[in-house]
Order: structure tokens, then C-alpha cells, then sequence
């Protein structure tokens, strides 16, 4: 629940999951259900069900532009439906655009209409089912979902080859202690860091947010055992610590996958009909802010410098992101928990006084040097003004 839209940062809005669960006559339900995990159809009602009590929000219109004029952006924005354009005029921007399928440069899906993202899979399951083999390509999350929802069909003689980058298929870590990470003082410790360090930590995170839920990992080995009774072979084919380096089309129509096995640094090539790149997601900057560049602070790798409170302009109140912050707030960038504490801070920035009250602390372990340490942070800062500046 604590991924609904609002109860992080306050349990007593009306657009809480309980509440839709309320008003839509389900709330015994759920109680009787007695299961924390939202199912995703139902996740997909509640957000419309809050959606349409919004009239402030604007489906259907795109972001041309923004420029920047005497203290204002100027955004003009089409309206998909009628074509026409129409000018809004703000003092603040938050950019909260997302992420977009990260697509490996060589794998240029034009050129290769059997290659396919994740995000396409529902659309275009029906014909991979139709065909002979498949690849899925990467072993986060979507990968294994993937997997698991197409292993019935290994009884029909589809092929699946899962490869992966990776040293193992591993779990998403959820033990509590780690699960602090996921807190105000974390992300504070965390910033604070060199951005060398910081790169260097996250690369070692992989496990606390793109690993594979650890029940989905014990289903799929469950449901290889039971097929593969009697000896059966079955058509599956699991391979780590494979980098796909490209693809290519062969005459029959089908792709030519070529990998190297990062260990043994030894190539090898793999063919099959379609291929799934299960690669993730990465951020993008949004085109349309193009002309306001000159108030966008960037670090000397060109990325947005974002500041603590998740600005990233020039006089540090004006233009805030939303998920762009990986790589100076750290891996819960993405975390939905977290994103109600984020947009509570940015609300109160915003409004210039506490809309929403912010946690400060949450976590039972501390970051970091002790606070009655002579020890200071590198920008020399100690924990206590941290907690303070909040
Ligand atoms: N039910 C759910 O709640 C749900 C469902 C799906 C996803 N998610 C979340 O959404 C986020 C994205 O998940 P995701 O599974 O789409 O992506 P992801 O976790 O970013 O995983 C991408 C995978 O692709 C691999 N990869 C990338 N380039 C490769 C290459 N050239 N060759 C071989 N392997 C390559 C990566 O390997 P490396 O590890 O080596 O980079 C990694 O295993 C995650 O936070 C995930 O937890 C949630």
C-alpha cells in the first residue's frame, strides 16, 4: 500500500488506495484477500479512478517547447485532439517525464522488426507464440516475467533462450535492514559522496533494484523441474555473463545474435526468430527543454546537476526533476515509496512553507560518521546541519 499515489506523504488524502477500495465497495474485500500487493489490473483502476477527480490534469497534450522570459517559462503545448496550439505561462517546471525503453544502439528495430522491447511484449505476444524460438535478452524483472509467462509454451516445441549480462539470475534484495536505504538519511549520505564513490556504489546496488522477485525466480525453477520429470528435454536455454554485442537479419527472415561471454572473453553467435530486449528503462532528457538550457545546471560529464532538494536550474527553485536523479540521489530514484517524499519536499518548495510534513529520519542504522564525531562530510557539513536543512 505503501506505493499508492498519496499515503507515503499523507495517509489522509481522499485519493488513497483505501479509499478507492472504500468508495468502490471492495475495502472487505481486500481485508479478507489479506495480501499487501496491489494486483496490477487494480493499480490500473485506482490511478484512473484518481485521474478523472483531477481536472487539473491534461491528457493529451504535448510539451512543444518552454522558453524562459522576465522570470517566467512560457510552455507551448499542443492539444492532441484539436491540433491547436495553446500557450501556459509558470513560474515552475517539474520535469517528471519518465523514462524511456533503453534500446541497445545496434539493435536498430527497423532494420529488425523481429526485435522488440518489453514494453511491446502484451502487443506482440500473439505473434511470438506463432513463431519457433525467441531470445530474451537481460534478467531484471520484466525478463523473468516474461520467462515465466511464455515456459507453458516450451510443451509446444517454442524455443527459449534467456541470456543475460549478468554473473547469475539474481533476487531482488528485500531484507529490512536494507530496505532502510530506502530513507531520507540514506539519500542524504549518499549525495554527499564523490561522484566517483557514487558510481562505484551503484554499481554495486544492482541487487536492491533491478533483481528478479524472489518467489518469480523459485516459481520458474519450480516449473522447469515439473516439465523436465522423466528426463524431458526442454527447449530452455539459460545463459549468463553473455553481453549481445549485435544483431543481424538472416536470409529467412529470422535474427542472428552475436554475444561474448565476459569471462572466458570468448564470441559466439546464436540464432532465433525474435528477440525480446529485456534491457531496461533509462532516463531522457525531454526535447522540449531545449530552449532553456542556459538555466539548466549541468556537472562536468554534462549530466543534470541536481541539487538536494531536486532542482536543477540556476537560482536552484524553479526547474525540478522527477526520476532524473540516479546518479546523485541514488538507486531509490525510481522507488515509488520514496517518490511520495520526494514530490512532498518539491511541493513544499513550491509553496515556500510545509505543505506536507517530511520525514527526516526513518531508518534504525545511521549513515555515515558518528553525528558526535569531529568527522565531517567532505563539503563540510555534518549530519546534525543535514538533518537540519531538510
Ligand atoms: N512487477 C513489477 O513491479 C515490475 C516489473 C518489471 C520491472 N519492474 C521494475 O522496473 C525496472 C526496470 O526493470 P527491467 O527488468 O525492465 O530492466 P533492468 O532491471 O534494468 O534489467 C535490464 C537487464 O538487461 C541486461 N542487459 C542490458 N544490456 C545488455 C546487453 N547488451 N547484453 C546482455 N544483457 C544486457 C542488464 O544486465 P546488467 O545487469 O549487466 O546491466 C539487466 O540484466 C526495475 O526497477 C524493476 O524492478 C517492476
Amino acid at each position: 500500500m505503501g506505493t499508492d499515489l498519496v499515503t507515503m506523504a499523507d495517509p489522509k488524502s481522499r485519493f488513497s488506495f483505501l479509499n478507492y477500495l472504500k468508495e468502490n465497495d471492495r475495502l472487505y474485500k481486500f481485508f479478507i484477500r489479506e495480501n499487501f500487493f496491489i494486483l496490477r489490473k487494480e493499480y490500473n483502476s485506482y490511478c484512473k479512478w484518481v485521474a478523472l477527480q483531477l481536472d487539473n490534469c491534461r491528457f493529451g497534450h504535448q510539451v512543444i517547447s518552454v522558453i524562459y522570459d522576465k522570470g517566467l517559462y512560457i510552455l507551448s503545448v499542443k492539444n492532441m485532439s484539436t491540433g491547436k496550439e495553446e500557450e501556459y505561462i509558470t513560474k515552475k517546471l517539474v520535469l517528471g517525464t519518465g523514462t524511456q525503453p533503453n534500446i541497445p544502439d545496434f539493435a536498430n528495430r527497423q532494420q529488425l522488426p523481429k526485435v522488440l522491447h518489453t514494453s511491446q511484449y502484451q502487443f506482440r505476444k500473439s505473434e511470438i507464440l506463432n513463431s519457433t524460438s525467441v531470445s530474451i535478452i537481460g534478467s531484471g524483472q520484466s525478463a523473468a516475467e516474461i520467462f515465466s509467462d511464455l515456459l507453458p509454451e516450451l510443451e509446444s516445441g517454442l524455443k527459449i533462450n534467456w541470456f543475460t549480462r549478468s554473473e547469475r539470475y539474481f533476487p531482488l534484495e528485500y531484507s529490512k535492514l536494507t530496505l532502510e536505504l530506502t530513507s531520507p538519511e540514506y539519500v542524504d549520505y549518499f549525495y554527499h559522496l564523490s561522484s566517483e564513490k557514487r558510481r562505484q556504489i551503484l554499481n554495486a546496488q544492482n541487487g536492491l533494484y533491478k533483481g528478479i522477485n524472489f518467489d518469480l525466480i523459485s516459481s520458474i525453477f519450480d516449473k522447469l523441474y515439473e516439465m523436465s520429470v522423466d528426463n524431458t528435454e526442454l527447449p530452455a536455454f539459460l545463459r549468463t555473463n553473455c553481453r549481445l554485442n549485435s544483431i543481424s537479419s538472416t536470409l529467412k527472415g529470422s535474427n542472428l545474435l552475436e554475444f561474448t561471454e565476459v569471462h572466458q572473453q570468448r564470441n559466439f553467435t546464436s540464432e532465433s526468430d525474435y528477440v525480446i530486449l529485456a534491457t531496461g528503462y533509462k532516463y531522457n532528457e525531454p526535447a522540449c527543454i531545449e530552449g532553456i538550457q542556459s538555466r539548466i545546471m549541468r556537472t562536468s560529464e554534462n549530466l543534470l546537476n541536481v541539487s538536494r532538494n531536486y532542482t536543477v536550474d540556476i537560482n536552484n527553485n524553479e526547474i525540478f526533476v522527477q526520476n532524473a536523479e540516479l546518479h546523485s540521489h541514488g538507486f531509490v530514484s525510481p522507488d515509488l515509496g520514496m517518490g511520495a517524499y520526494r514530490n512532498s519536499r518539491i511541493i513544499n518548495t513550491i509553496a515556500g512553507k510545509e505543505i506536507y510534513r517530511v520525514e527526516k529520519r526513518i531508518a534504525f542504522q545511521e549513515f555515515g560518521v558518528p553525528v558526535n564525531s569531529e568527522e565531517k562530510f567532505q563539503e563540510g557539513e555534518s549530519i546534525k546541519n543535514l538533518a537540519e536543512s531538510l
